[in-house]
């Protein structure tokens, strides 16, 4: 059965980052889950939650908003139950990503953007309105549904602790619905009050800003997609309450970081990896690591799902191929 291939991750410690930054790094490699992604872990929380509450009828149709690994874990785990799988993406998706959603028998749809359910060209908004315009369709919803952030405060966040045997002072990750770092933070802070919880969005998103004054800011503006992260509404998956700070990087020191780590240590990292990559080398002083501390960086995929945008140097990644509903 699919559960069995989610989740129990390995974390392994990486020299090369130890040694540069003089601290203890160690990367929970999530890209060994079912789908390669650490999003099977909410997908199939969320689809478990929908089938027990008896919001779909066997046969029916799994609705998600995804950049693409939600989705990729949704489809699996749908079709294995006997379920069909409908998936937006914005037309920032990587075509890996795409390629590998239809070869799961994902049926897709390209949208403008994933900007929330206020815009009507979003995913989420095309998501919302098909499953309610179609009969036994059930949208998922990871940016409000609860089980994402239970997915990672009963599974990942205490992988995390028994594997560093409670050693853990800080936790990086990347912040995009907002599901992970929530439930590993608030996982980690039941455990240890001091522990470290900081995420990683591009410059430009919003979240670092809420964290800091509970509202969003006046101006919003348009950023630098570095997928899976950064937003430029407040997900309800978000819990602030559980997060110490948000670093915020551009894409361009995230590419540099995505080569240079692949030079030094032979690893595609994906590219929301990478941004912790770049946190770490752009903040060095402020984040003040010592021999002391044990740093988990979490890299929730893989780099063969970017290869045409951080790997490749002739990187075409608007693909001619995508045609976008509107
Ligand atoms: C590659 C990647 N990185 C980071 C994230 C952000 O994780 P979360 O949605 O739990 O904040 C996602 C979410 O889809 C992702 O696909």
């Amino acid at each position: 059965m699919t559960t069995t291939l989610i989740g129990n991750t390995p974390i392994r410690r990486c020299d090369f980052l130890s040694t540069l930054y003089c601290t203890n790094i160690f990367i929970k490699e999530e890209f060994h889950n079912l789908g390669m992604s650490a999003k099977d872990r909410p997908a199939f929380f969320m689809i478990q939650d929908a089938i027990e509450r008896q919001r779909i009828q066997p046969g029916g149709t799994f609705v998600e908003a995804s950049s693409g690994n939600t989705g990729l874990g949704i489809t699996l785990i749908a079709k294995q139950l006997g379920y069909q799988a409908k998936i937006f993406v914005s037309k920032s998706c990587s075509q890996e990503k795409i390629n590998t959603l239809l070869q799961a028998g994902a049926e897709i749809e390209i949208c403008e953007n994933s900007n929330g359910l206020h815009d009507f060209h979003s995913t989420q908004f095309h998501a919302q309105s098909y499953a309610a315009t179609h009969p036994n369709a059930y949208f998922t919803n990871q940016y409000y549904n609860t089980q994402n952030i239970r997915a990672h405060y009963k599974t990942t966040g205490p992988e995390i602790w028994e594997q560093t045997a409670g050693k853990v002072t800080h936790f990086l990750s990347g912040v995009g619905t907002g599901g992970t770092i929530s439930g590993v933070g608030r996982f980690l802070k039941e455990q240890r009050p001091d522990v470290c919880i900081w995420g990683v969005e591009p410059k430009g998103s919003i979240l670092q800003h809420y964290l800091s004054h509970r509202r969003t800011p006046e101006k919003v503006v348009p950023f630098d997609a570095i997928e899976g992260i950064g937003r430029n509404f407040v997900p309800g998956s978000f819990d602030p309450q559980q997060v110490d700070h948000i670093f915020q990087v551009e894409q361009e020191s995230t590419k540099a970081m995505a080569r240079l780590y692949r030079e030094k240590t032979g690893i595609l990292s994906g590219f929301s990896s990478a941004a912790l990559l770049a946190s770490l080398a752009c903040h060095r002083e402020e984040m003040g690591f010592t021999p002391e501390h044990t740093v988990l960086l979490f890299f929730p995929d893989h780099g063969s799902r970017y290869v045409s945008k951080l790997y490749s140097d002739s990187a075409d990644f608007q693909t001619a191929t995508k045609t976008v509903i509107r």
